[in-house]
């Protein structure tokens, strides 16, 4: 499998950085997972918007330009024997000496690798998943989609103990979103969910979501979902690059409405798949 490591493309058993890297010592880092349906990414400036975010949250020049970007990117998705990918995309600070300050005058480390992309079963889709609560309890700046993600990690952990697929989290009573997802509830019809803020991410799927909504009038609301609205929702959903949107079914052990996706979530997911076919209509809407 053909990765690319700062300027070069290399089998991925080849690529290798050295211990001084702020990612290995420090989680110094940003990253991106960008789908990829048959060669064709996604939403790809919305990734390049974010990384340039995060990138600028944690005042890291960014080392590229959006279209030289695009460029690898095209090139790494090229050189790989399959079409539906997920790739992996990491800038960190670089290669310095240990210390917490940031070190001066060093360069970005950047490297990409591409995956198979695996979404979910059929199965998964028309039965739901389930997933379990815990307290959020990261740190306040969940909007920068940072590679230090112990506490997702830890999070994660959760939910696979209990033989569930995510962990629903909650800070201070009210639904923030998932170890690894954003989460939407539905109510009487409505579709909500948290609005933008420092703690969460700023999902490109949950964006394309939002939009497929307003394209096909379902209503949708930004508002603060507290526990109490989350544990008696009709439906519940989460999204992300890999889990595309899928219905939580069970919380907790307790079904979530009638203990199936809802209709919502269907009409949802029926524009999500068509969505993602025709990347190029999927950016403009
Ligand atoms: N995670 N929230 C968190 C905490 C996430 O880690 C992710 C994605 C999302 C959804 O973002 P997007 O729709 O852009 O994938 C929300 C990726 C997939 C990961 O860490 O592998």
């Amino acid at each position: 499998m053909t990765c690319y490591l700062n300027g070069e493309f290399l089998p991925l058993e080849d690529a290798k950085i050295p211990v001084l890297d702020r990612g290995f010592l420090f989680g110094d880092g940003v990253y991106e997972v960008i789908p990829v349906y048959d060669r064709e990414p996604l939403r790809l400036e919305g990734h390049w918007a974010r990384l340039a975010r995060s990138l600028g949250e944690l005042r890291i020049d960014n080392p590229h330009t959006d279209a030289e970007w695009t460029a690898l990117f095209r090139e790494l998705v090229a050189r790989q024997s399959f079409g539906d990918q997920s790739v992996y995309l990491q800038v960190t600070r670089g290669v310095a000496k240990r210390d917490h300050a940031f070190p001066k005058d060093v360069r970005p480390t950047v490297f990409m690798m591409s995956n198979p992309l695996s979404t979910p079963t059929a199965t998964q889709v028309e039965q739901g998943v389930s997933a379990v609560t815990a307290t959020d309890n990261r740190w306040y700046r969940c909007d920068v989609k940072s590679t230090a993600l112990l506490a997702n990690v830890l999070l994660r952990q959760i939910a696979v103990d209990h033989g569930a697929a995510e962990t629903v989290l909650l800070r201070n009573g009210f639904l923030t979103e998932g170890s690894a997802s954003n989460v939407f509830a539905v109510k009487d019809g409505t579709i909500l969910t948290p609005a933008k803020s420092h703690l969460l991410l700023p999902g490109v799927t949950s964006d394309l979501i939002v939009d497929l909504a307003a394209g096909a009038h379902l209503p949708l609301q930004f508002c603060d979902v507290p526990e109490t609205l989350l544990r008696s929702a009709d439906e519940l959903w989460l999204t992300s690059a890999s889990r595309e949107v899928l219905a939580i079914t069970t919380l907790d052990g307790r079904p979530v409405g009638n203990g199936v996706p809802g209709p919502i979530f269907r009409r949802m997911h029926g524009l999500f798949q068509a969505a993602k076919r025709r990347p190029l209509n999927a950016a403009a809407a």
